[in-house]
């Protein structure tokens, strides 16, 4: 039988924590022959509420659940985990300034990079969807310095799949025949879906996505400001944001990154950018990736037209001013 895995969920009293805990215990993320034991992290005032997460972990007697640590201490947390997804953050609340949201969360993150770089498992994967999720990931990056830049990655797989899930449903066909969509970006409204080279699976093999939903005016508009506007319009009619469709993502994200990516298949991930498609280096950006042995790699040499890098300089652009924003908070 495999060793256990240890999977770190910070955040995990939240909404995205209730629904990802049982999916990982259930083997959503890293498969069904993979046991694990789950840590969860929470503050002191939703200890309780964590507690009776737990319990329900326990009631639901998941075979693959080795054991669960719940608690407030963030070392012991961080101690000995093979995989942290970063979904505990301080939220914006209404009439709060960027600037003091941005504060709060980058001291969380820079607390939790110690705590990980000294604590985690060597070669610990990291995936942070608490917003902004981006910029967290960046301030964790740069405050666990001994942690491989290329184990710290953020959640743009949501969008990746609400992207796939738009041309499904436009051309209505499955959408496990639709593939090869890319998030450029942040995880924000700034973020572009580009549809440029997806491609759908036909009897007569694979299309361009482009060219079976025929619409540019479409494509260009509409389905653009959808993906980026889905999270909102999720909070409109659940006065509560989403969070199955979150903790499915990062379930996908991790299982992808770890077992790797299908053959001709890429996804979306938030990466450290290295300049690939000349987006300024330094910035957690989201990039069309594929995964092989437990290792992401940016796909190359997509030829990208020129709306599209209008869109993918603009995304660029937020980023780098929120990261400005957020070294500012440091001092
Ligand atoms: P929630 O408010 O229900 O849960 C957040 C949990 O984090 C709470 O239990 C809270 O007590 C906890 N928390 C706060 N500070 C913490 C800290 N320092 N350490 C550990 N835990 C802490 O929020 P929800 O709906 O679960 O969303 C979580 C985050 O995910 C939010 O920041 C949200 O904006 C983000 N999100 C990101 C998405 C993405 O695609 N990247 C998609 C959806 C949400």
């Amino acid at each position: 039988a495999k060793d256990p895995v240890r999977v770190l969920v910070t955040g995990a009293a939240g909404q995205i924590g209730y629904a990802l805990v049982p999916m990982v215990a259930r083997g959503i993320m890293l498969g069904p022959d993979q046991p694990v034991i789950l840590h969860m992290l929470d503050i002191p005032p939703a200890a309780e509420a964590l507690n009776g997460v737990k319990m329900e972990l326990v009631d639901a007697a998941f075979p693959l659940l080795k054991g669960v640590v719940a608690t407030t201490d963030v070392v012991e947390a961080c101690t000995g985990v093979n995989v942290a997804v970063m979904v505990g953050g301080f939220p914006r609340k209404e009439g709060m300034e960027r600037k003091d949201v941005m504060t709060k969360n980058v001291s969380i993150y820079k607390a939790q990079a110690s705590a990980l770089e000294q604590h985690a498992a060597a070669n610990c994967k990291v995936l942070v969807v608490a917003n902004p999720a981006n910029t967290n990931a960046l301030i964790l990056k740069e405050f666990a310095p001994s942690i491989p830049e290329k184990n710290i990655t953020c959640l743009t797989r949501l969008d990746h799949n609400r992207a796939l899930g738009q041309i499904s449903e436009r051309l209505n066909v499955q959408v496990s025949d639709v593939k090869n969509v890319i998030i450029w970006g942040n995880h924000s409204s700034t973020q572009y879906p580009d549809v440029n080279h997806a491609t759908v699976k036909t009897a007569a093999g694979d299309k361009p996505a482009r060219e079976l939903v025929a619409n540019d005016e479409w494509l260009n508009g509409e389905f653009i400001s959808t993906v980026q506007q889905r999270g909102a319009a999720i909070i409109k009619a659940r006065k509560l944001s989403s969070a199955l469709s979150a903790a499915s993502s990062a379930c996908d994200h991790i299982r992808d990154w770890v077992l790797g990516t299908p053959e001709g298949t890429w996804v979306s991930m938030g990466v450290y950018s290295d300049g690939s498609y000349n987006v300024p280096a330094g910035l957690i950006y989201s990039f069309p990736v594929t995964c092989k042995n437990g290792e992401w790699c940016i796909v190359q040499g997509l030829p990208i037209n020129e709306l599209s890098r209008k869109k993918m300089d603009l995304t660029a652009q937020e980023l780098s001013e929120e990261k400005a924003l957020a070294y500012s908070c440091l001092s």
